[in-house]
């Protein structure tokens, strides 16, 4: 507790059998009217606890939201962290059909489930929640579609691509409308006989793991590899993965030879690819995260300067060294009730979507992240190529 000011963190209590060890709630805030004191605690509570959820937040207009963003990364262009949809060549992303963009302010995305009427300049529009029919190489079976879901996709929030596209530091997602009651089993491999892993969450959840963790599971040996390899990514990552489906377990693609072929990629060139360290350091801690986007990954840069190229080969490495890292007892589900806003350290955290609404369950959220003013920091100091 502050003594200039009411602001306290308390860390999240996970239920019994979690092994999270990340995640706080804050208390005594007001996120549009945030004090200079008030901010310096939650930027040291954001990189200490990674993710910080702050309760009773409906009346955050975008531009604070926005604000927020900005001052935990002042340095940043004032643009969304995947840049400029227009003009790109970029409508065959497969975040296009997911992202409506709020007219007054750009930064911030409006996405959700259902149909709205209105909401900050926005008429009509339809919002499109993805579905594991459309997403995963296989489905679950008809009769178990209500009761379970599956992971999307792990990832980072972050283009990828361009020179001056570093991943956003901070994501703030903020749950303006949310269909609440039901909960589902999500399912990790293909087989939903009961002898795979499978994590009860609430419908519509946000799912976070650490990065720290993901790295910490690793063995010695792993560690020193996750250390010493960079990653690189596709070229217009969204574009290039468009066709290709994801694992069951959300954590990266199968590798059918769906990817769009590099010559049939909007224009593109080498200066602008993204070569990233595999462990990004936290600011405030110093400690290594295992941070990797498993569906955009294309090349892994060893150490003594090998390249890994092979498409199979490179997701078995990445999905072997993740897959302990985002074990159930590793997950924090969050369960969203509307005015919740979290905060989560993009670099820090991998999360995905949850979960499959039907038509008439309208959610509806604000996300906000902008571009990287730097690249992230591998272990030794030493930016991204
Ligand atoms: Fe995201």
């Amino acid at each position: 507790m502050s003594s200039a000011t009411r602001l306290a963190i308390h860390p999240l209590r996970h239920p019994e059998g979690s092994k999270v060890d990340f995640g706080a709630l804050v208390t005594g805030i007001d996120i549009e009217k945030l004090t200079d004191a008030d901010f310096d605690l939650v930027r040291t509570a954001l990189f200490t606890h990674q993710v910080l959820v702050i309760k009773n937040q409906s009346h955050l207009s975008p531009r604070a939201q926005f604000a927020l963003n900005h001052r935990l990364d002042p340095s940043a262009a004032p643009s969304y962290g995947h840049g400029s949809q227009k003009g790109r060549g970029t409508d065959r992303s497969i975040l296009h059909p997911d992202l409506k963009t709020i007219p007054h302010q750009p930064q911030v995305q409006v996405i959700g489930n259902g149909f709205v009427a209105a909401y900050e300049g926005l008429e009509n529009i339809t919002l499109r929640h993805p579905h594991h029919r459309t997403f995963h190489a296989t489905t679950i079976p008809a009769e178990r579609d209500l009761t379970h879901t599956r992971f999307y996709r792990w990832h980072i929030d972050a283009a990828l691509y361009g020179a001056t596209l570093a991943p956003p530091v901070v994501t703030t997602l903020l749950a303006v409308q949310v269909p609440k009651g039901r909960r589902q089993i999500c399912q990790y491999e293909d087989d939903g006989a009961g002898d795979g892993d499978e994590l009860d969450v609430p419908l519509g959840t946000t799912a976070f793991v650490s990065g720290e963790t993901m790295y910490g599971l690793l063995s010695e040996a792993d560690k020193a590899f996750a250390r010493t390899t960079r990653v690189e990514y596709a070229p217009h990552p969204y574009v290039w993965m468009s066709a290709a489906k994801s694992r069951a377990d959300g954590l990266g693609l199968v590798s059918e030879g769906k990817e769009v072929p590099l010559d049939d990629l909007p224009p593109w060139e080498d200066a602008e690819l993204q070569i990233l360290p595999m462990c990004w350091k936290n600011p405030v801690t110093g400690n290594l995260a295992l941070q990797i986007h498993p569906s955009a990954v294309r090349r892994l840069h060893l150490a003594d300067g090998a390249v890994v190229d092979d498409l199979a080969e490179v997701r078995a490495i990445v999905h072997r060294l993740q897959r302990p890292g985002i074990a159930p007892p590793f997950v924090y589900p969050h369960d969203w009730e509307e005015g919740d806003l979290v905060i989560f350290h993009n670099r820090g955290v991998l999360h995905s979507v949850v979960g499959a609404f039907a038509e008439d369950e309208v959610r509806l959220f604000r996300q906000c992240n902008i571009a990287g003013s730097t690249f992230p920091v591998g272990p030794e100091g030493t930016a991204a190529a």
